[in-house]
Parts: structure tokens; sequence; C-alpha cells
């Protein structure tokens, strides 16, 4: 396949957006739950929520995702008394 300057120009730009998704996609690696006691045995986003809703000990940050699904993004520690992921 021989490439003129157009192709070129593509594949450079192809080249530069898969550079930036990968590069963003390792930092916005988020923060794991803590491996300790009070997280190994919640089960229920209603459980994590009584700590981490906006009157528990340690709120979610402002802005937080509004999403649910809380594995989804933190992963889960490693004794986890719940279901597989
Ligand atoms: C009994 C209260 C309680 C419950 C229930 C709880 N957490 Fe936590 N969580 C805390 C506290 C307190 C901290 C801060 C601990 C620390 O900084 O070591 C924390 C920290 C975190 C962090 C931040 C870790 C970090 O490195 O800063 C994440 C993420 C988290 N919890 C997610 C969850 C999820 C998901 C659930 C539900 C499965 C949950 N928590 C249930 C009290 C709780
Ligand atoms: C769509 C992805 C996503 C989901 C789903 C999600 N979070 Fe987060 N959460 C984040 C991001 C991004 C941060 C920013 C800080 C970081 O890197 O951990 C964060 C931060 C936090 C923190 C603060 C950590 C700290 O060190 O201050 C807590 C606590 C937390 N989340 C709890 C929860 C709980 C509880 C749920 C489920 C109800 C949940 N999150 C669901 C993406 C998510």
């Amino acid at each position: 396949m021989k490439l003129n300057k157009r192709d070129t120009i593509f594949v450079l730009i192809v080249a530069a957006v898969i550079i930036f998704l990968t590069v963003g996609a390792k930092e916005r690696t988020t923060k794991s739950v803590p491996d300790n006691d009070m997280h190994k045995n919640v089960t229920s986003r209603v459980q994590c929520m009584a700590c981490h809703g906006v009157d528990g000990v340690k709120p979610q940050p402002l802005g937080h995702p509004k999403a649910n699904q809380c594995f989804q993004c933190h992963t889960q520690p490693e004794h986890w008394v719940g279901g597989k992921k």
C-alpha cells in the first residue's frame, strides 16, 4: 500500500487519538474500596451511602458521579464477602 499525503495525515491523527485515549484512561483510574473490616462486609449501595452520603462520615466528593454501581469504578476489596464482580 502506498500512502499519499492525505493518508499519512489521517494515520497520524488516528495514532494521536489512540495515544490520547490510552494515556487519559490511565489517569482516570479510580481509588479502590479500602480492604479493611469496615468495607469487607458491605454488600449494598444503601450501606455504602450510610457512610458516603452527604451526612455520612466520609461523603462522596462534590461532583461525584450519581451512578449506583460503586464497584464499576471502585474495585472491590480482595476479601470481599459479596458476590463475584
Ligand atoms: C461504616 C461506614 C462505611 C461504609 C458502610 C462504607 N464506607 Fe467507604 N469509607 C469509610 C471511611 C470512614 C473511609 C475513609 C477511610 C480511610 O481514609 O482510610 C472510606 C473510604 C472509602 C473510599 C476511598 C478510599 C481512599 O483510598 O480514599 C472508597 C472508594 C469507599 N470508601 C467506597 C465505599 C463503597 C463502594 C462502599 C460500599 C460497598 C463503602 N465505601 C462503604 C466508611 C464506610
Ligand atoms: C462512574 C464511576 C464511579 C462510580 C459508579 C462511583 N464512583 Fe466514587 N468516585 C469516582 C471518582 C472518579 C472519584 C474521584 C476520586 C478517586 O479517584 O477515587 C470517586 C471518589 C469517591 C470517594 C472519595 C474518595 C476519596 O479518597 O476522597 C468515595 C467515598 C466514593 N467515590 C464512594 C462511592 C460510592 C459509595 C459509590 C456507589 C454509590 C461510588 N463511589 C460510585 C467514580 C465513581
